[in-house]
């Protein structure tokens, strides 16, 4: 047990990350920005937990701020979640994922580095594994990328390979995240978008609430069950523990270890909107639209490695997620505001 800063802890998965990690008595430090999220996010982490956390809002460019948070608080560990994260963006603004991700990154690392905290458990994400892998993917496979957001996630899975090699001292997990989706129990935090969701889950809800009139389903031509595209959901409280379990493996493993963070099943987008509307009892209108520029047919973990060496397996089923997500949405319309 000990001090954990978390970058990025106003976000979704940071969120629930510091529940997680405070009901199991860990403290926490959280440096946020709030580029996307809201400050009322860590007002209700205290609700659910009934702990503070130490919040510092700025930004990790920011090596002033590092430095007196690395000075005011014993820090044994970093779970660094802050980057920026959509795919379509990327595209548009590369210069801004490079800078935030990677330059923020390399900023961390040094602010580590000088305050000799050499261990770190990075969100890396399932984009790594590109478009040329066969499903399920396995932590060994070749990885690339197709866009600026899963090239920035590929170099400092990279940087991070490399920092290990040169100092011995690291210990490193990069977990691989698949689809993250659900919403903690009390329905107080949850995923909170910016304008017209990119994801399937959160456009479902926002369907669900009346906020959208349809969902447009990405194509249903694809090689798959019923045609459309198939991808490993993951309930954010069980990838929330997840990390816990990374953290502990770091005690004692040194390294820069890859682990797959997914429940292994792969479901279609029907398989989704189905099971949406059977636990929740609503009606999900659909519209099918054309494929989605740089989408893949199915991505799926192989999970065994996290299983095996984290000790770690994911425990909920769809139906706990689609429920989750839809008890967020509905007590909260409008998100944090
Ligand atoms: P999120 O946007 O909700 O959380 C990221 C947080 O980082 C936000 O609160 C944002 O305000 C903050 N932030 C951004 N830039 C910052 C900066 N320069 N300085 C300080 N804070 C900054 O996203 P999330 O879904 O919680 O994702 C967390 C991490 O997991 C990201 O690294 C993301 O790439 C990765 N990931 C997410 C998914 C997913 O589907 N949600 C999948 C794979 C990987
Ligand atoms: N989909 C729709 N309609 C929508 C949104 C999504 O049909 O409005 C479909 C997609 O085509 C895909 C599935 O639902 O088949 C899931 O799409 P998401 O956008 O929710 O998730 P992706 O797997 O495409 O993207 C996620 C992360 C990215 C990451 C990528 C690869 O959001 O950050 O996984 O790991 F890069």
């Amino acid at each position: 047990m000990g001090k954990i800063l978390i970058t990025g802890g106003a976000g979704y998965i940071g969120t629930h990350t510091c529940v997680e990690l405070l009901n199991s008595g860990y403290e926490v430090a959280v440096i946020d920005n709030l580029s996307n999220s809201d400050r009322k996010s860590l007002e209700r982490v205290k609700q659910i937990t009934s702990k503070e956390v130490s919040f510092y809002e700025g930004d990790i460019l920011d090596s002033d701020i590092l430095g007196r948070i690395f000075e005011e608080n014993k820090i044994d560990a970093v779970i660094h979640f802050a980057a920026l994260k959509a795919v379509g963006e990327s595209v548009e603004k590369p210069l801004d994922y490079y800078k935030v991700n990677i330059a923020g990154t390399l900023e961390l690392l040094n602010a580590m580095k000088k305050y000799n905290v050499k261990k770190m458990v990075f969100s890396s994400s399932a984009t790594v594994y590109g478009v040329n892998n066969p499903a399920p993917y396995k932590e060994d496979m070749p990885l690339s990328a197709t866009n600026p957001y899963g090239t920035t996630k590929v170099f400092i899975e990279r940087i991070l390979d490399d920092l290990y090699t040169s100092d011995n001292d690291w210990a490193i997990a990069k977990l691989r995240y698949f689809n993250p989706i659900g919403a903690h129990e009390s329905g107080l935090i949850g995923e909170n978008p910016n304008g017209i969701p990119n994801n399937l889950m959160p456009f479902i809800t926002q369907v669900a609430v009346g906020k959208r009139e349809y969902l447009g389903v990405f194509g249903d031509d694809y090689e798959t069950r019923d045609g459309t595209g198939v991808r490993d959901y993951i309930h954010v409280v069980d990838l929330s523990l997840g990390h816990i379990k990374a953290l502990e493996s770091l005690e004692n493993k040194k390294g820069s270890e890859a682990y797959n963070l997914g429940t292994g099943k792969g479901y279609s987008v029907f398989d989704i909107v189905k099971a949406f509307e059977k636990v929740n009892h609503v009606e999900i209108k659909y519209e099918i639209m054309p494929r989605r520029a740089g989408d893949i047919a199915e991505s799926y973990a192989d999970v065994k490695k996290a299983e095996r060496e984290l000790k770690w397996k994911a425990d909920k089923d769809i139906e706990d997620m689609c429920r989750d997500s839809w008890n967020w949405q509905k007590n909260n319309p409008n998100g944090y505001k």
